[in-house]
């Protein structure tokens, strides 16, 4: 079951045992974040903070999302695959052919209606709403992470827009930071939907109407995470994740947003009006550099709920929440992924990782030069794209078990004929290695096993197994002994993703 609210989901998860109120005051400038750091690193429990220093009637909440149970149960989902596989059985299957089976498609296509919006005419955060001039951003309890950072952000701003050319909504969660009483610069980095729908509007001379949701209904706050292909509208994927549509308010600038909102900032973007964003230290633990422009939103209302939760996240060296999260997108992106590559097993972006870092692909090779397609194939898609390094094996590894690939890369790669560097390519922006952002290279790995093709017309060699009447019998005695269990070799496990435990 998918939660209404921020507030119930809270409920739920102080009943399980997995919130943590704190009562002692704490600034949101570095005192707030520096907690959520250490209970983060401690892979500690949800925090509600109760007395926010010097923001009176705020409560501030955090580490929503730092466990895969609390993804799992801000979903309702048991395994985060289902999520992917119940988008895909909707779209991918042979055409019905017999009546019977018409008649039940049919029906699945009517079903897609319970995942879309549903539009309400009263919410909760419309009891407060501030306006023009009185405006003030800095009346929010927003974070200062580190020392360094060159200002208050919003770190876990839901960003709505709709896309000029198409209508859609999309919600992205991207840092904001707070430039003055009535201005926020967004961090709408290259690669993004949501700097598509700024430059759309920027083509068309137009401003863009811009709302940012602080805490909501946490199917909708996840969904601005997810990498979801352009244009599918990010409202009707909220629905997927939630497994019902989601209940939205029209905002006097049409944005869709939903109604369980806790604060929502709404205002606008005007082309080409940008500023300096930063210093902000980052998910790859450094601040990045150099300083770099992004738009800035013009606020015009801020709308909240009685005694407000803000929402924060911190982002720094790993593993922080956005761990997390990076695994549950990982996980529901798989069977959406295998509809493009088939051949796709299983894949791990290890949290250490930082996700655009390193991703680790297991695959059903068929053919010679395969790896490398797959390779080309993900470095060609949506945000997989940005991954920077790509180490292919095959199915028989787990790619979840680092000692497993390792194995591979040590034993089955030759670098001169299986390592890939492409020079001059496009690359996350924030990624600390490459001195201009976003421009860098990528580094592939094969470390399948060759085909005869691939090594010098040769067979590849056989790889030793002992008789399987003698492993039995030993395996017998050893069980006497108090010595069973596995036999921890590599390639003796099959591949098993997180969701899948
Ligand atoms: C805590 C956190 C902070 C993030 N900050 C940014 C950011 O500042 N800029 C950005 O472009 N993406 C950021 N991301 C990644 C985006 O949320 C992610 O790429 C998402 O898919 C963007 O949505 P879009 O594909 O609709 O643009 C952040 C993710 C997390 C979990």
């Amino acid at each position: 079951m998918a939660f209404d609210d921020l507030r119930s989901f809270l409920s739920a998860l102080e009943e399980r045992g997995d919130l943590v109120r704190v009562r002692d005051p704490l600034s949101p400038v570095l005192e707030i974040p520096e907690l959520l750091r250490q209970v983060m690193l401690r892979r500690g429990p949800a925090v509600l903070i109760e007395n926010v220093a010097g923001y009176q009637g705020w409560r501030v909440a955090g580490n929503l999302f730092g466990s895969m149970d609390r993804i799992k149960l801000a979903l309702g989902v048991d395994r985060f695959e289902e999520i992917g596989e119940r988008m895909v059985s909707m779209f991918w299957k042979p055409p019905p052919t017999s009546l019977g089976e018409k008649l039940s498609s049919l029906r699945e296509a009517l079903d897609i209606g319970k995942f879309t919006p549903k539009k309400v005419r009263k919410a909760d955060f419309t009891d407060n709403v501030v306006e023009g001039d009185k405006v003030d951003l800095n009346s929010l309890p927003a974070f200062k992470t580190w020392p360094g950072d060159g200002g208050r952000y919003i770190t876990f701003g839901q960003v709505y827009v709709r896309d000029p050319a198409t209508g859609v909504t999309n919600i992205g969660v991207y840092r904001v930071m707070i430039r003055s009483s009535r201005e926020a610069v967004i961090h709408w980095q290259l690669h993004k939907r949501g700097r598509l729908a700024y430059l759309e509007a920027s083509r068309r001379r137009e401003p863009l109407p811009v709302a940012i949701v602080i805490g909501a209904e946490p199917a909708a706050m996840i969904a601005g995470v997810m990498p979801v292909p352009y244009p599918m509208d990010k409202l009707l994927f909220a629905g997927f994740l939630a497994g019902r549509g989601v209940s939205v308010y029209k905002l006097p600038s049409e944005i869709l947003v939903p109604s369980s909102a806790e604060v929502v900032v709404e205002g606008y973007v005007e082309p080409g009006r940008e500023a300096d964003e930063g210093p902000f230290g980052d998910h790859w633990g450094y601040y990045d550099k150099p300083i770099h422009k992004f738009p800035v939103m013009t606020v015009e209302r801020i709308w909240m709920r009685r005694d407000p939760i803000f929402v924060g996240t911190i982002v720094g060296k790993p593993v922080l929440e956005d761990a997390y999260l990076g695994k549950a997108v990982e996980r529901v992106f798989l069977p959406i992924l295998r509809t493009v590559l088939p051949e796709i097993v299983d894949i791990n972006l290890p949290e250490y990782g930082v996700f655009q870092g390193l991703m680790i692909v297991s695959i059903r090779k068929s053919y010679p030069g395969h790896a490398k397609k797959v390779m080309m194939a993900l470095w060609g898609l949506g945000q997989t794209s940005l991954t920077k390094i790509i180490i292919v094996v095959d199915e028989d590894v787990n790619v979840h078990d680092i000692n497993q690939v390792i194995w591979a890369v040590s034993a089955n790669v030759d670098p001169q004929r299986d390592v890939v560097v492409i020079p001059g390519t496009h690359t996350d922006h924030l990624d600390p290695a490459t001195p201009i952002p976003g421009y860098g290279s990528k580094l592939g790995i094969d470390a399948t096993r060759k085909f005869p093709e691939e090594y010098g017309m040769k067979e590849w060699p056989e790889e030793v197994k002992p008789d399987p009447e003698v492993t039995s019998k030993v395996a017998r005695i050893l069980d006497r002994l108090g010595l069973g269990g596995g036999n921890g070799s590599v390639g003796s496990r099959r591949a098993k993703g997180e969701g899948e435990g």
